[in-house]
């Protein structure tokens, strides 16, 4: 990296003119005229500077080493002064070019290339700002304080030089400067700069863990009828060049697959689609060398009339949870996979519906605990015509439990049950969240070519109570721990007592119908890459939602077309959803130019009578 080595030098070259000191003296000591200290010492040349932990390494490496040259300077006498100096000189260049070294090779090591690519950028956007600020106390502040004690170093110094022979340093000043000194390291370890650099980042802490992540566990719990004209495919976003590899215990899926473009998409085979009933092996373990975001995708390569596709975004391992409830819509074909990431992980289903559940050989009976073990890898499909929704699913070890409805319609249509299929009815899937990383307030986006939309909440408390406010100021409050409303396609603002499960389903003006499991305000994540399913039916679109006073700073990568927005008002705050169009079959990158800006994403498409759909990420 040229310019974290440029950077490195920058530095040398400050402390290579206090080293001036040595070449100009190194002869004779006694009758070398006197070099004014600090002469050459320059503000350091900072606009190359990255690295967060920069700043804060040159401050501390300036206070120490600042004040230990000038202490020794004044300690010295004129006749070694120099000598010592060189030798202070050239190891504290060593210490720094060895820590420099150590870092950038850390630096280099820890990031892509794609990363190593992005520093220059990011060298210069996101620490102009610090370098502006640093170098402004150093113009101001610091500067004066050197100038100062620069001037009054001299004038010891020379005098000491002056009278030849007399090496006693005046003590009296020497107390004076040392004072300043301090007074200096106290204003290098300035507050508000400080401050200004924890604010410039969302420490690791703060920040939490989102949608990506290096190991995934995942099954398509469906049971198709005829799957022909049927396709499924995993869509592996990264900006990194990454190794993936799949594994199961079903045929033709294992592989290993190395992206460089941003994307790959995943062609699974189509029997996995019917998934048994029951236990089951047809699951897929995802595993990659760098962060990935993993989508699945299915629907039909061939279709006149009657289309059907659905999308779930696949969550990473570290996020998994070992307490979830179930949300499906109530009619029709409901299906709910369980995984387990372990062996001998107990799961217990506590069944929410009034009546039992066949499970093959096995029933699940209504307000009774059904137990079952599972081992790694295994997974557990339930298909049943009964409700599902505030069903509870706990295990002893993190599982991966996915729900959705082989056939959603809504209840206006609940007519066309018996045809359902060929026209007011697609495929919904979503991955869940579990329990300890619900949320409590949520923007419903704006969705393009909406018609309207059904909202399914559940809550763990009886009692909770929701509200949901759209930009008008009209709003709506439910109690209890399972809600239904169905809306209008407009924004709103929901925010609810207690921690809530939100599911939001849109039909679209194509009849189309797709499910979002939707991040609640708490879990806007940032830097998103999303790459549209392969296929050519359905154009695709982003909802994104941000603060108003945010959204100057979203960039992209990739062509996105306006579409249209909305302000709401949530917790005080001016929110708006802004809807972009893809333009192509492409990797679209959402960026800030603000580290702290989190920010909500969905993902849509809709075509032929049928709507996919997914959150692009969370942060928990
Ligand atoms: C690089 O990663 C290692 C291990 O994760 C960590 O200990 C080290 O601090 C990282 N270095 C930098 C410069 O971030
Ligand atoms: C950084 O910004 C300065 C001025 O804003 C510009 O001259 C310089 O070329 C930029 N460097 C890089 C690596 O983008
Ligand atoms: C020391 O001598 C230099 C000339 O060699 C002179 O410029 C300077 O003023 C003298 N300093 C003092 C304190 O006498
Ligand atoms: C896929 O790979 C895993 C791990 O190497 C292996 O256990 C499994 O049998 C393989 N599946 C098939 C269908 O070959
Ligand atoms: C499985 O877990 C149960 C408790 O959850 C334990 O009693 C049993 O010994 C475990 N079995 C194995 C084979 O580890
Ligand atoms: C719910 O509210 C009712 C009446 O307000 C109260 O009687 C009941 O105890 C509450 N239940 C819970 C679980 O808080
Ligand atoms: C919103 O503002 C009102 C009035 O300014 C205030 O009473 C209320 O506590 C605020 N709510 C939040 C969540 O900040």
């Amino acid at each position: 990296m040229a310019s974290i080595k440029g950077c490195v030098h920058a530095f040398l070259i400050f402390y290579l003119s206090i080293g001036y000191l040595k070449t100009a003296s190194s002869s004779k000591s006694t009758d070398t005229q006197y070099v004014p200290l600090l002469n050459k010492v320059k503000t350091p040349v900072m606009a190359e500077l990255d690295l967060s932990k920069l700043g804060e390494q040159l401050k501390t490496f300036m206070q120490i080493e600042i004040k230990k040259v000038i202490t020794e300077k004044m300690v010295l006498e004129s006749k070694n002064i120099h000598l010592k100096l060189k030798n202070k000189i050239s190891s504290a260049i060593e210490n720094f070019k060895t820590s420099m070294d150590a870092y950038t090779d850390g630096v280099l090591h820890n990031t892509s290339i794609t990363m190593r690519m992005n520093i220059e950028r990011k060298l210069n956007q996101t620490f102009a700002r610090r370098v502006r600020r640093f170098r402004k106390i150093m113009h101001s502040d610091i500067r004066s304080n050197l100038q100062n004690v620069k001037r009054e170093i001299d004038s010891v110094l020379s005098e000491s030089y002056n009278k030849s022979n007399a090496y006693k340093p005046d003590r009296r000043k020497l107390r004076q400067l040392s004072g300043k000194i301090q007074g200096m390291s106290k204003h290098l370890k300035d507050q508000s700069y400080d401050r200004n650099g924890q604010e410039a980042e969302l420490s690791s802490k703060t920040y939490g863990k989102d949608h990506k992540g290096t190991l995934f566990f995942t099954m398509i719990p469906i049971q198709l009828d005829h799957p022909d004209n049927v396709y499924a495919q995993y869509i592996i976003t990264t900006d990194k060049q990454a190794k993936v590899d799949f594994f199961s215990e079903y045929t033709d899926i294992n592989r290993s697959v190395v992206i460089t473009t941003g994307v790959a998409y995943i062609d699974i085979p189509s029997s996995v689609l019917m998934l048994g009933i029951g236990r089951t092996y047809t699951t897929v373990l995802i595993q990659s060398d760098q962060l990935i975001t993993v989508v699945g995708f299915f629907g039909k390569s061939h279709c006149s009339i009657s289309c059907e596709s659905s999308s779930l975004i696949v969550l990473p391992a570290t996020v998994l949870g070992m307490d979830y409830s179930i949300i499906t819509q109530p009619n029709n074909k409901q299906n709910c996979g369980i995984m387990a990431t372990d062996t001998n992980t107990t799961v217990v289903i506590e069944s929410a519906s009034v009546r039992s559940i066949s499970i093959g050989s096995t029933t699940i009976k209504p307000r009774q605990k059904f137990i079952i073990v599972l081992d790694y890898l295994e997974g557990f499909h339930i298909q049943t015509d009964n409700h599902l929704t505030a069903t509870k699913i706990y295990a002893n070890k993190p599982i991966v439990v996915i729900s959705g409805n082989r056939y959603a319609s809504l209840k206006e249509d609940f007519k066309c049950l018996r045809y359902c299929r060929s026209y007011f009815s697609d495929i919904v899937y979503e991955s869940l969240i579990p329990v300890d990383k619900w949320s409590r307030h949520f923007i419903i986006p704006l969705i393009h070519k909406a018609s309207r939309y059904s909202i399914r909440i559940v809550s763990r408390n009886k009692n909770a109570t929701i509200t949901i406010q759209d930009n008008s100021g009209v709003s709506i409050t439910k109690h209890g721990d399972l809600t239904e409303v169905d809306l209008s396609a407009k924004s709103y603002y929901v925010s609810a007592s207690n921690p809530i499960l939100l599911s939001l389903y849109t039909i679209t003006e194509n009849k189309g119908i797709n499910m979002m499991i939707l991040p609640g305000i708490e879990h806007f994540s940032k830097d998103y890459i999303i790459a549209p399913p392969k296929d050519p039916f359905h154009t695709s679109y982003i909802s994104i939602i941000i603060k108003s006073s945010d959204v100057d700073g979203l960039r992209f990568v990739s062509n996105l077309l306006a579409v249209e927005s909305t302000v709401i008002m949530a917790r005080n705050e001016s929110f708006i959803t802004v809807v972009k169009k893809m333009g192509g079959h492409s990797v679209y990158k959402l960026r800030h130019l603000s580290k702290n800006a989190c920010y909500g994403v969905i993902v849509y498409g809709v075509g032929r009578n049928t709507a996919y759909g997914y959150p692009a990420g969370f942060r928990f």
